[in-house]
């Protein structure tokens, strides 16, 4: 029986770079993972394909609306089964690159399902059916998340698709319901609408992305809708019909009344993911994860002596990157070191156009803890750079706590967010005043200095306005 210092199960984001920083210390480590290739949803059906789209389908659509705008005069063709291909391209070339970093770090890489078998051990049911016992000092549990289901639309892949299969439709939809106004929706929905499909998004709440600073999510619908993208909030489906041309569903006001039908030829299904832990023996150590499925933690330690989980199957945000910080601090735990998440200064990012991106408190929750905070803002209208290349949608929200200045909350809509929000995690982590973003030296003419005008709007001394 192979005997390691670490059994990972899971090849995502958090078990990959597990399974790399282990090498790094020079733990003997496994990765368990089934799905034939490294890099677990983010890389195969999540983060990394999904940008793939985002980013042809915004050149595909500024090549028919901006370029003119700039004086360019060009008609953009699409050809769909090359922007399938380059993405496919990309994904693999990634995959690949994890695969690289094993050899290099000297990850063993075990190909198959796993599941615990009592303390200490895993068992790894390969492709050929065949099994190999693994003895574990210590096994990390990173099996991430699958989407959630809604009972009465079952998704087949063809005409009711999940994220997954909203990466690979065959053709643009004429039209597209996307079930669903978070993360997935927005974004995949976007990719759609802007390649051709009419996007209806039918939302339980009267809100779109629950969790986001909720005057952000209102200057984000506008846009949404600006670009055509339509809304149908506080509504639920009770039912999906399936033809072989079309989904027919019955969507029902939140608060009561009359039921009414929709119908399109595509539907995406995108009401939020849940932890993935099927046939993974968790009975085996005596772990019992909540009733949504999360297995809970405490500094990554479940309740079973040496069995130690991470990501998405844990609690806290489904992200990438809390999964590879959770993944860092977990195994620098297990090698005696001090390992930290800090879950204060975790971004959130959406890959529209505009970006939104986000980190630390929301204002409503600033005021539900009672918080005295202050806020600076500053559009984007008032930034030169976003001016000058037609983008100034959105604006920069900054939250500090009203006695010490602490930064407490940052919240951007806008062009190139997504990258700009680092800036400020940095910031908070290092415990900043807004004082002191609004006294760094940004260079111009960039769109960063919508981030020190927001600062320096904290004590009222904005100047680009
Ligand atoms: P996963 O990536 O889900 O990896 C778990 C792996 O474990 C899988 O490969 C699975 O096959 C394997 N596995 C499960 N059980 C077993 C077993 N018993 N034996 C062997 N292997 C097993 N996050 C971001 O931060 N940014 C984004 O832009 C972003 N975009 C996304 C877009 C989409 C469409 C989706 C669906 C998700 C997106 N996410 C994004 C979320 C991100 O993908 C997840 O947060 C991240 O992948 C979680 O990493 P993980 O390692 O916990 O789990
Ligand atoms: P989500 O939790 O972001 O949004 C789900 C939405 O569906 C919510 O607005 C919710 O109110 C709504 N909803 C729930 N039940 C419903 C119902 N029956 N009918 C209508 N609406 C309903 O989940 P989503 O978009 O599926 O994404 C899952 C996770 O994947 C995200 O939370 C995020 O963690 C991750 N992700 C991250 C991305 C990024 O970082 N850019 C991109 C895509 C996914």
């Amino acid at each position: 029986m192979a005997e390691y210092d670490v059994v990972i199960i899971g090849g995502g984001p958090g078990g990959y770079n597990a399974g790399i920083r282990a090498g790094q210390l020079g733990l003997k480590v496994a990765v368990v993972e089934g799905r034939g290739v490294l890099g677990g949803t983010c890389l195969n059906v999540g983060c990394m394909p999904s940008k793939a789209l985002l980013h042809a389908s915004e050149l595909y659509e500024a090549v028919g609306k901006e370029f003119a705008t700039l004086g360019i005069e060009a008609k953009a063709k699409l050809n769909l089964s090359q922007m399938m291909a380059q993405k496919q391209e990309s994904v693999e070339a990634l995959t690949k690159g994890v695969e690289f970093l094993f050899k290099k770090n000297k990850v063993d890489w075990i190909k198959g399902w796993g599941r615990i078998d009592g303390p200490g051990k895993v068992v790894v049911k390969g492709e050929d059916g065949a099994e190999t016992t693994l003895a574990a000092k210590n096994i990390v549990i990173a099996t991430g998340s699958e989407p959630s289901p809604l009972p009465g639309v079952e998704v087949d892949q063809k005409r009711i698709v999940d994220s997954t299969g909203a990466l690979a439709l065959p053709e643009v939809p004429k039209s597209l319901i996307v079930i669903g106004a978070g993360i997935i929706g927005l974004e995949l929905g976007s990719v759609w609408r802007r390649l051709g499909a009419e996007v209806t998004v039918v939302e339980f709440l009267d809100r779109i992305t629950p969790g986001m600073d909720a005057e952000t999510a209102k200057t984000f619908q506008r846009s949404l809708t600006k670009q055509g993208m339509k809304f149908k909030l506080g509504s639920k489906v009770t039912g999906a019909k399936t033809s072989a041309k079309d989904v027919t569903l019955t969507v029902e006001p939140v608060a009561g009344g009359e039921a009414e039908t929709l119908k399109a030829d595509y539907v995406l299904l995108a009401i939020g993911r849940r932890p993935y832990t099927q046939g993974l023996g968790l009975e085996t150590v005596g772990i019992e994860p909540d009733k949504r499925g999360v297995i809970a933690g405490d500094h990554f330690k479940t309740t079973a002596p040496g069995v130690w989980v991470i990501g998405d199957v844990t609690t806290g945000p489904m992200l990438a990157h809390k999964a590879e910080d959770e993944a860092v601090a977990c195994i620098e735990i297990i090698a005696g070191k001090a390992g930290h998440v800090n879950y204060g200064v975790i971004p959130s990012v959406v890959y529209t156009a505009p970006e939104v991106a986000w980190v630390g408190k929301t204002e409503e929750e600033l005021k539900a803890e009672g918080a005295e905070y202050k806020a600076g803002k500053f559009p984007f209208t008032a930034n030169s750079r976003a001016k000058i290349n037609h983008e100034a949608e959105g604006f920069v929200k900054v939250l500090a706590d009203a006695r010490t200045d602490r930064i407490l909350g940052v919240h951007m809509i806008g062009p190139n967010v997504g990258d700009m929000i680092a800036e400020y995690c940095v910031a908070m982590e290092f415990g900043a005043a807004s004082e002191d973003v609004a006294r760094t030296c940004h260079p111009h003419p960039t769109r960063s200095e919508a981030l020190r005008q927001a600062a320096m709007g904290v004590e009222g001394w904005t100047m680009q306005a």
